[in-house]
């Protein structure tokens, strides 16, 4: 279905050109995700003391909370080099252990969407990850034989939306484990006041905490929102950005005051008027909306049970009296 391109979590061109001059550099230059970041502090500063690699990482949590940044973050910490690859993108063992066997001791290897890794290929991780070494078959037919490869000790950073749907093996191969939670309003006016600054846009306190309430606790998209405001205040004001300026632009961007887009309101009215308040479950709501269950789950619910607009119960979603104030629908007197 037609996307809303400014409150899509998804990676955009022009996020892939722009978040790399954004990104934090260090843990202490990272703002949020306080639990994290002191967890991964104490095992970086260990490993760093015994001069070990870093045990294996796996971050987990809705798209565009800072994942890859994370990883970044690790190689940079430990000194050594990333490399990234998207876990769908590698469809044979030996392009991955290929991948690997080019890292040095001590690299970081961040695979993407970890969840979606082809069968074999995750096969192939369990040694490579337990025991830096990989059994392959080299040759075909009568001259075939197995060989022994050791590979480089590298740190695995794997990062999916979905730990649920990682196989035992797989998850059980990750020494530490992290899930990222959505950043509260004041961490992004921290974030996008710092951004600003990157990018040299004068912006005040109340400008920056409205772009970081309607961002959805999102980083991707506070930043995203904040380009926009800054294209808005230049060419209307004079370049400076404020309350009314944040606000009058973020309207005009049909974002609302939740910093819900088009899709998590369709949702809430679905289940409204179609559904009459009652629980629904999540592939019937999927189907209505014309949106993958996966995504529903994934990308759109934590989002609205975090803003406690849906909450789960045994017989499906369903909306709390919060959202029908926020849709400006009277509240039913027999809400379940
Ligand atoms: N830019 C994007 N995410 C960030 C974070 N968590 N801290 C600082 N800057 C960021």
């Amino acid at each position: 279905m037609e996307r809303n391109r400014i409150l899509n979590t998804d990676l955009s061109g022009e996020d892939v050109a722009s978040e790399g001059s954004l990104r934090p550099n260090t843990l202490k230059e990272y703002i949020g995700q306080e639990k994290v970041k002191k967890n991964l502090k104490i095992f970086i500063d260990a490993a760093k003391m015994r001069g070990e690699p870093l045990d294996h990482v796996l971050l987990y949590g809705p798209p565009g909370l800072g994942k890859t940044t994370l990883a970044r973050i690790i190689a940079y910490d430990m000194g050594t080099t990333l490399k990234s690859v998207s876990g769908p993108a590698i469809e044979h063992p030996g392009e991955m252990l290929g991948v690997i066997n080019k890292l040095s001791n001590g690299d970081v290897l961040f695979i993407d969407e970890i969840h979606r890794l082809d069968r074999q290929v995750e096969e192939a991780m369990y040694s490579a990850m337990e025991d830096f070494s990989a059994d392959i078959i080299i040759g075909k037919g009568e001259t075939s034989r197995p060989i022994h490869l050791k590979l480089p000790r590298i740190t695995l950073v794997g990062a999916t939306t979905r730990a649920g749907m990682l196989t035992a093996p797989l998850r059980d191969r990750f020494g530490v484990v992290n899930r990222l939670e959505f950043y509260t309003d004041q961490e992004l006016q921290t974030i996008v006041k710092r951004s600003a600054e990157l990018l040299e846009v004068s912006i005040d306190a109340e400008g920056a905490m409205e772009i970081g309430r309607r961002s959805r606790g999102t980083p991707r998209l506070a930043n995203r929102l904040l380009k926009r405001v800054r294209d808005y205040a230049q060419v209307r004001y004079d370049g400076a950005i404020t309350l009314p300026v944040a606000r009058e632009a973020l309207n005009l961007l049909d974002i609302d005051t939740f910093g819900l887009d088009a899709t998590d309101r369709k949702i809430l009215e679905m289940m409204m008027r179609t559904f009459g308040g009652r629980p629904v479950g999540l592939d019937t709501l999927a189907v209505s909306i014309g949106e993958d269950s996966g995504t529903l789950e994934d990308v759109y619910e934590p989002f609205l049970i975090q803003r406690g607009l849906i909450k789960r119960t045994p017989r499906g979603r369903a909306l709390t009296a919060l959202a029908y104030e926020h849709m400006g629908v009277p509240v039913p007197e027999d809400i379940y």
